[in-house]
């Protein structure tokens, strides 16, 4: 089973214990209300890890089977067996590996992740930076300390939940720039080190464990200047040429499985046309069916 399986049949028993199936979901829950395409639901299902609960030409009910609920509670006495590494600091030594360049970012980081208390951190620029790739490389080394939020979706269980009831020590939201009102106040708030409060049900959350953030976002102008004033903030410039020689070079031998001489006919065919690695790699996949150059044809003719 992949360990990517694992962790949804943990947010599908998360989902079904937060509900009263017996009322609400008599007749299961839909790819709708747990938000998994429905092929993922269908391929775990083949796999015994849920049940049919009911079918009809316009909805298909699921619960997790027994097999389903064996394998989340085993794997959560395994995660308590385990957690006593969660105070330890998170190793920030080989943490980058797989980034080209970026040298500044990267001690940037790791001086904020080992530091005693936070210092939080935004990185904004134009896209295919890395900044998403920076925020994915700390949350597999921080593993459960970790949440990770993309802006335009924090809206579903809402950042104040998510926070009080994981309480992570790092909190890595993408896309901060989409966040909704309501997150951005709470994550104001929670970015003091502060005590948040909730008005409507008068819960409060205390931050034990000091949060760190680490962000990203395209554009600054659509943060409020309190926000900015809250992050040290890591402006990214777009590659330059010798930059995105390298990066695409690197990018396309190491993660596309091209050899050395083709990622650089790559680079050097794209240099002038395009500083986006998203092209580079574009081209890399389509080149064995269509050559590099009618590749590049191909795709640079697509408008934007
Ligand atoms: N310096 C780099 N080292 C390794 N990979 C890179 C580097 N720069 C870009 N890439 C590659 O480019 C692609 C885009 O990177 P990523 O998604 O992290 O960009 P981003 O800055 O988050 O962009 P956006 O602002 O559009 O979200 C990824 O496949 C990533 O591997
Ligand atoms: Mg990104």
């Amino acid at each position: 089973m992949k360990e990517s399986d694992m962790e949804l049949l943990a947010e599908l028993a998360k989902f079904e214990n937060s509900r009263d199936m017996e009322k609400e979901f008599k007749i299961g829950w839909s790819w709708r209300h747990v938000r998994l395409w429905p092929a993922t639901l269908s391929r775990l299902f083949k796999d015994g890890y849920l049940e049919m609960v009911f079918r009809s030409n316009s909805y298909t009910g699921y619960r997790l089977s027994e097999l389903g609920q064996k394998l989340v509670a085993g794997a959560e006495s395994e995660e308590e067996a385990t957690q006593s590494t969660s105070d330890e600091p998170i190793p920030a030594d080989d943490l980058f590996g797989d980034i080209i360049g970026h040298d500044d970012v990267k001690d940037l980081l790791r001086a904020c992740l080992l530091a005693e208390k936070p210092v939080h951190v935004l990185l904004a620029g134009p896209p295919a930076l890395a900044k998403s790739l920076f925020l994915w490389d700390i949350e597999r080394a921080a593993g459960e300390r970790a949440i990770w939020l993309v802006g335009s979706a924090t809206s579903k269980a809402g950042l104040w939940d998510i926070v009080s009831e994981r309480e992570p020590q790092i909190l890595l939201i993408d896309e901060l720039d989409k966040m909704n009102a309501a997150d951005t106040a709470a994550l104001l708030s929670m970015m003091e080190g502060g005590r948040l409060v909730r008005a409507k049900r008068g819960r409060e959350l205390n931050l034990h464990n000091q949060l760190r953030v680490v962000a990203a976002s395209n554009r600054l102008s659509m943060l409020s200047p309190e926000l900015k004033s809250r992050f040290a903030i890591k402006m990214l410039s777009a590659y330059s040429r010798e930059d995105f020689l390298t990066v695409v070079r690197g990018v396309l031998a190491s993660r596309e499985d091209l050899s050395p001489e083709i990622a650089d006919e790559i680079a050097q065919q794209l240099d002038g046309r395009t500083h986006d690695v998203r092209d580079a790699i574009r081209v890399a996949r389509l080149a064995p069916q269509l050559g590099v150059s009618r590749a590049i044809n191909l795709l640079m003719e697509v408008s934007r």
